[in-house]
C-alpha cells in the first residue's frame, strides 16, 4: 500500500501577486505562492529542502507598502498583501546583484544563471577583473568530488547540509570574515584528512557547480559533459534496507553522477557515500 503523506491542513490565505488574486496555504512564502501562479522570479540561495538563507537577493519582489524590497525566497506571504514581482526597481535590483555575483565568481555552471543575465541586460564583467573574488585552482584531493571555490556565492547552502539542517557532520563551514569569508574544512585542510563522511549531500545543494561529482569535474575538462544527451533515471539504492531513491545520470550509457529526488518524504535528496558514490560497480565489467 502507498501511503501519501497530507501534511497538517493549512488555511489558506488570500492576497494579490502582480494585481491578481491568489490562494495560498498559510506558512507559504511569497515564492512558493509565485512558483504556484506560474511568475517567474529567479533564485540562487534558495533551497527546497532548506531554510532560507537569504544570502543572494536575487529573488526580491516589491511589497505593497513595505519599504524596502523583500526576498521572496523566506518573506512569508500574509493575507491581504499586493505582491509585484516585476517592477522597475525589482528588475533593476535583480540586474544589479547579477552584476555583483558575475563580476566576482565563475557562474559558467550555474543552471539559469545566463538567461537571467540576458534578460535582466546585467553586465557580467562590470566591475572588471580586480572584482574576481578569489582566483585559485579547484580543489582535486579525493576521488569522488571537488571543490572549486571561485564559483563559489557564499550562500552557505553545502554548510547548512553538512550542518544542523541533515547530515549532522560539520565537516565544511565558513572561515574568515568580511570579504575574507570561505568555505573551508577544518584548517582548510584536504577532504581527506577532514570528518567528510562523502555522502554528497553538499553537492545535491550547491546552487553554482562550486561543488561537483569529479566525473563531471572531469568530463567538463575534457569537453565531453553534456547534459542534452543525458537520461535520468530514477530506481531504489539496493545496498541496505533503508530504500533511498536514486536518480541515476546516464551518458553514453555511463552513470555519470548520481542525485536523489527532493520531494522524497524521507530522504529529501539526500544519500549516503553508498548511494551517492558506489555506483562504479554497474559499470564496471572486470
Ligand atoms: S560551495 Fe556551493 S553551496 Fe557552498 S556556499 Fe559555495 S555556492 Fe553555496
Ligand atoms: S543511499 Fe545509503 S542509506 Fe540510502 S539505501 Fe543506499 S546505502 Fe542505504
Ligand atoms: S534566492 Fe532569495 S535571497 Fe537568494
Amino acid at each position: 500500500m502507498t501511503v501519501t503523506p497530507l501534511g497538517i491542513p493549512r488555511r489558506l490565505l488570500e492576497f494579490t501577486i502582480d494585481g491578481e488574486p491568489v490562494r495560498a496555504p498559510e506558512g507559504s512564502t511569497i515564492l512558493d505562492a509565485c512558483r504556484a501562479a506560474g511568475k517567474d522570479v529567479p533564485t540562487l540561495c534558495e533551497g527546497d529542502t532548506l531554510r532560507p538563507k537569504n544570502a543572494c537577493r536575487v529573488c526580491v519582489v516589491e511589497v505593497e507598502g513595505a519599504r524596502t524590497l523583500v526576498p521572496a525566497c523566506s518573506r512569508k506571504a500574509e493575507p491581504g498583501m499586493e505582491v509585484r514581482t516585476d517592477t522597475e526597481r525589482a528588475r533593476h535590483s535583480r540586474k544589479v546583484v547579477l552584476e555583483l555575483l558575475a563580476s566576482s565568481v565563475d557562474l559558467s555552471t550555474t543552471p539559469q544563471v545566463a538567461e537571467w543575465i540576458k534578460e535582466y541586460e546585467a553586465k557580467p564583467d562590470r566591475f572588471g577583473p580586480d572584482a574576481a573574488r578569489l582566483n585559485e585552482e579547484p580543489k582535486v584531493d579525493n576521488d569522488l568530488y571537488v571543490r572549486d571555490y571561485d564559483k563559489c556565492i557564499l550562500c552557505y547552502k553545502c554548510v547548512d547540509a553538512c550542518g544542523d539542517q541533515w547530515q549532522n557532520t560539520f565537516a565544511i563551514s565558513v572561515a574568515g570574515r568580511g570579504f575574507d569569508a570561505r568555505i573551508a574544512v577544518e584548517h582548510d585542510a584536504p577532504l581527506t584528512d577532514s570528518a567528510c563522511v562523502y555522502c554528497g549531500n553538499c553537492i545535491e545543494v550547491c546552487p553554482t557547480g562550486a561543488l561537483s561529482f569529479k566525473s563531471e569535474f572531469d568530463m567538463r575538462a575534457a569537453g565531453t559533459w553534456d547534459e542534452t544527451q543525458q537520461t535520468e533515471t530514477t530506481t531504489v539504492c539496493a545496498y541496505c534496507g533503508v530504500g533511498c531513491n536514486l536518480t541515476l545520470h546516464v551518458q553514453d550509457n555511463e552513470i555519470v553522477k548520481v542525485t536523489s529526488p527532493h520531494d522524497n518524504p524521507v530522504t529529501h535528496g539526500n544519500l549516503c557515500i553508498k548511494g551517492r558514490f558506489g555506483y562504479q560497480h554497474v559499470q564496471n565489467r572486470n
